[in-house]
């Protein structure tokens, strides 16, 4: 029996990886990357902070040979998606570049800040795109939800606009500062850099109903997360590579004591956690109020340790743990345990760039650039 179960599972992980390169084959157009001229800081830049090469053999030895349509055939849009959208419109200073300085400036001066801008990003995409929604601050707007009360580095975004704003005014949307952010912050705790295409244009519409209702809590079952990320255009594999975001940052005790002291209402723990993690759990989550990292072993570094901990029953939120148990997710994360943190950064990087291309408002009508990430704008232009 075992010996059957482990060579099925040998297919599957072969299979899966076969699934995931071309994903990321997919991701990655061989027409459009690293600009060297305006893109993402410099090489220098990363390759020193980041041990990031773009020229590096390791790249080399995933094949990039899928042939896709131009950019901009892509999703239908003129514009969008296009990784040199700011060049001609901005066209002085980079715009990634500025937001790399920035947001390296912040995260040297507090890491943990670098994961907050990951989390910021995924609850903005997820309620009516990647549209920065999430940074509006109005009464009732989604930044005011339950789900956004750990929400951190707005502050970022803002600092990063204020500088934009004096090079290229009503230029360049919050949506797209915050994804390219988001990609920066990461890639400073390890992850592989990836392209971000441009062009999103910032919404007028944000709802706390509507991130209390539709933001994961880590209290779900497996299907209701499969269906947001349908709903958002997301398959299976997205879930569970996004999900290692978990590898960096930390949650709010809040979100885990029900599972550490009173799971489903038992008045015990959940049985799946590893005995001694339980213990540290129970050690460290005495108030709601206090922190506990996602990851216990690596926390700020990002790395594939959060599949390993799924493996040694060792997930934070039940959502994690769940993960390894579910049949649609389990062959996926293991194989996602054993693979090296190369491979599964630039797999990350695939997903990140699905995520990044939720629901994006670029026709011709919709949306526009927002002066103040925070408000919308009192006026048409
Ligand atoms: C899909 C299911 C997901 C669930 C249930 C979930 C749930 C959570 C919860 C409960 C927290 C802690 C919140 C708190 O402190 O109150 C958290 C933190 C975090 N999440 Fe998720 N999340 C999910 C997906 C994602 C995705 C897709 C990303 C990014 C791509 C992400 C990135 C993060 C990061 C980086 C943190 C740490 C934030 C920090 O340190 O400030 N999560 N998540």
């Amino acid at each position: 029996m075992n010996c059957c179960y482990s060579s099925i599972s040998s297919l599957i992980f072969i299979i899966l990886i076969f699934h995931l390169i071309s994903i990321s084959s997919l991701a990655y157009p061989v027409d459009q990357d690293v600009d060297h001229q305006h893109g993402p800081s410099t090489d220098q830049d990363l390759s020193s902070t980041m041990g990031y090469s773009p020229n590096s053999s390791e790249d080399d030895s995933i094949a990039i040979t899928t042939i896709v349509p131009p950019e901009n055939e892509m999703l239908g849009s003129e514009e969008w998606p296009s990784s040199s959208y700011y060049h001609r419109r901005c066209p002085n200073k980079s715009v990634e570049q500025i937001i790399y300085r920035k947001v390296k400036e912040w995260v040297d001066k507090d890491y943990t800040i670098a994961p907050s801008l990951l989390r910021l990003h995924f609850h903005d995409c997820a309620v009516r795109g990647c549209d920065a929604s999430i940074l509006l601050d109005c009464e009732e707007s989604e930044r005011r939800a339950d789900v956004s009360k750990t929400l951190r580095a707005f502050e970022v975004i803002d600092d990063i606009k204020t500088e934009i704003e004096k090079e290229c005014p009503k230029t360049v949307s919050c949506a797209d500062i915050l994804t390219a952010a988001a990609r920066d912050a990461t890639v400073l705790l390890g992850a592989k850099y990836w392209t971000v295409p441009f062009g999103r244009k910032d919404g007028r519409v944000s709802i706390a109903k509507e991130a209390d209702a539709i933001v994961p809590r880590g209290h779900e079952n497996t299907t209701t997360l499969l269906e947001l990320f349908q709903s958002m255009g997301l398959d299976v594999s997205d879930l569970v590579i996004l999900e290692g975001a978990h590898t960096i940052g930390r949650s709010s005790c809040r979100e885990v004591q029900k599972r550490i002291y009173d799971h489903k209402g038992s008045g015990k723990p959940d049985g799946s956690i590893k005995k001694e993690y339980l213990n540290y759990l129970q050690r460290k989550c005495r108030w709601e109020s206090e922190y506990v990292e996602l990851d216990e072993e690596t926390p700020w570094k990002f790395d594939t340790m959060y599949y390993k901990n799924l493996v040694n029953n060792m997930g934070l939120l039940s959502t994690d743990q769940l993960l390894i148990s579910d049949s649609r997710t389990k062959p996926i994360a293991k194989a996602l345990a054993s693979i090296p943190t190369s491979l599964y950064a630039h797999i990350f990087g695939a997903s990140m760039t699905k995520l990044g291309s939720v629901g994006v408002l670029a026709g011709k009508d919709e949306g526009e650039i927002r002066t103040n990430c925070n408000f919308v704008n009192s006026y048409d232009y």
